[in-house]
């Protein structure tokens, strides 16, 4: 993890928070090779589940929320963690973190009893902050898709199944965030909410839980390197029937990467107005401030129902960490000679290719270069960079580092032959080939 780290912060892909004010815990900033990862991860997850489908919308809604909404989502309720305090350094843990009894600052024994602890964030909302006119920032993207179900409903005229995608930050106040981007107070979700009528929902939860897994494999990571972990009925979220997680061998250990949740009729449920006129099966409590009825017709008997919904749920910080880890490698190069090498998926890589003048500032070369970089950027598959530093060598590692699949140098034989070098990032081999070829093979290689 610590090499992680170190590469994130030289080569501008994750800084600490606030950093200059001495940071800020569980808090971190992109910088701009990470925004591009990000960016790219997050296409690569919007492509596969609502450009390649005919049966999900996007949604992109508030981060604020009204505290009614979390009222019935249950999250006022049940969304907290056990919290101790240690009575000699006064340092907070969570229960279920502390092994042996121990304090895992300072090793005391003299603990409190855990009491539990909400994680929402709160922020007053208008001029007057009375501690009325609150707002929660939402702990999941998940409750904005459920209250905007009949909207989307309404003006897309979709029917069962479907889904509703969103991409986008949710909060939450973390007793212990650690481990880097794994477990932090601000984060991004993936989530997918998909309705399907009862009786279908287990087959549909089998579906998505192999779906989202070769998901992961097409994005570098090995289906050895992945598990599926399924979630013991006692440790079940309030609104899970069933739950399997897809875990990693993050560096510090196998944790958590997205969950496929099986949540019943229970969102929908508890934030439907009358209730009563529905077979709701979840535990729900009633519901006397919405306005909407979320429900839909049985394509058998016409009846109306509340859709189920399975919720496969991904982080993308905890993508980001895991498409990393698998793609840091460092590799002999004879000797006692190495170098570092981030063998990303070429679709995911900051920068899809590098043009690099052989020489510093002439005219000749970088007027070519540039031209390159501009037909290859044209094809809107990513960054394209043009080095003006003459230094081959050092080019050729930084991009390594970085995981750029392919660098493109420009000489004088390119000015007399219109032929540029490539090589390639994994291979390192080098071969001459024409100018005119190089959009096709850019366009190949970043979708491999
Ligand atoms: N809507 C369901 C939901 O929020 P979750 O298991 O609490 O379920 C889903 O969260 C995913 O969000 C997790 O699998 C994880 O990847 C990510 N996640 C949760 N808490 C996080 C945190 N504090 N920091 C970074 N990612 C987090």
């Amino acid at each position: 993890m610590d090499e992680l780290v170190s590469l994130c912060k030289r080569r501008g892909f994750v800084f600490q928070s606030n950093e200059i004010y001495g940071g800020m815990q569980g808090l971190y900033d992109y910088g701009p090779l990470g925004v591009e990862l990000k960016n790219n991860l997050k296409s690569a997850w919007w492509s596969s589940m609502v450009y390649d489908r005919d049966d999900v919308e996007g949604l992109d809604a508030s981060i604020l929320s009204k505290p009614s909404v979390l009222k019935y989502s249950g999250h006022e309720d049940t969304f907290t963690d056990p919290l101790v305090d240690c009575k000699k350094c006064k340092g907070r843990w969570r229960a279920d973190h502390i092994k042996d009894k121990a304090c895992p600052g300072c090793g005391s024994a003299d603990l409190t009893e855990p009491r539990p602890f909400n994680l929402m964030f709160k922020t007053s909302v208008g001029p007057v902050d009375d501690g009325k006119s609150f707002a929660y920032l939402r702990p999941e993207t998940a409750q904005q898709i459920f209250v905007n179900f009949k909207n989307v409903l309404d003006s897309t005229s979709k029917s069962m199944p479907f889904g509703i995608a969103q991409i986008g930050k949710a909060f939450r106040n973390e007793v212990t965030p650690r481990n880097f981007i794994f477990r932090t107070r601000e984060f991004e979700q993936m989530e997918l909410e998909f309705f399907v009528e009862r009786g279908t929902d287990e087959k549909w939860h089998d579906y998505w839980v192999k779906k989202r897994l070769d998901w992961w494999c097409e994005q570098g990571i090995p289906e050895n390197r992945l598990k599926l972990f399924d979630v013991p009925k006692e440790d079940l979220s309030h609104y899970s029937k069933k739950t399997v997680d897809i875990m990693y061998a993050f560096p510090h250990g196998e944790e958590e990467l997205e969950g496929i949740a099986n949540r019943s009729d229970f969102d929908l449920g508890s934030h439907t107005k009358n209730q009563s006129d529905f077979e709701i099966h979840a535990n729900v409590s009633e519901n006397k401030e919405s306005t909407a009825k979320l429900a839909v017709q049985n394509s058998n008997d016409k009846s109306w129902e509340v859709p189920y919904v399975i919720e496969p749920s991904a982080g993308l910080d905890r993508g980001f960490l895991a498409v990393l880890n698998e793609a840091y490698k460092t590799e002999s190069l004879g000797g006692d000679k190495e170098r570092l090498v981030l063998s990303l998926a070429p679709h995911l890589s900051p920068v899809k290719a590098a043009i690099i003048p052989l020489k510093k500032n002439n005219e000749g070369l970088v007027a070519l270069a540039k031209k390159i970089k501009q037909s290859l950027q044209s094809l809107r598959l990513g960054r394209v960079v043009l080095e003006n530093t003459g230094n081959i060598g050092k080019n050729y590692r930084r991009h390594d580092e970085i995981g750029t699949p392919v660098c493109i140098t420009v000489d004088f034989d390119s000015l007399a032959n219109e032929t540029a070098t490539i090589r390639d990032r994994d291979s390192m081999e080098q071969k001459t080939v024409s100018i005119d070829s190089l959009e096709n093979m850019l366009t190949k290689t970043v979708s491999k």
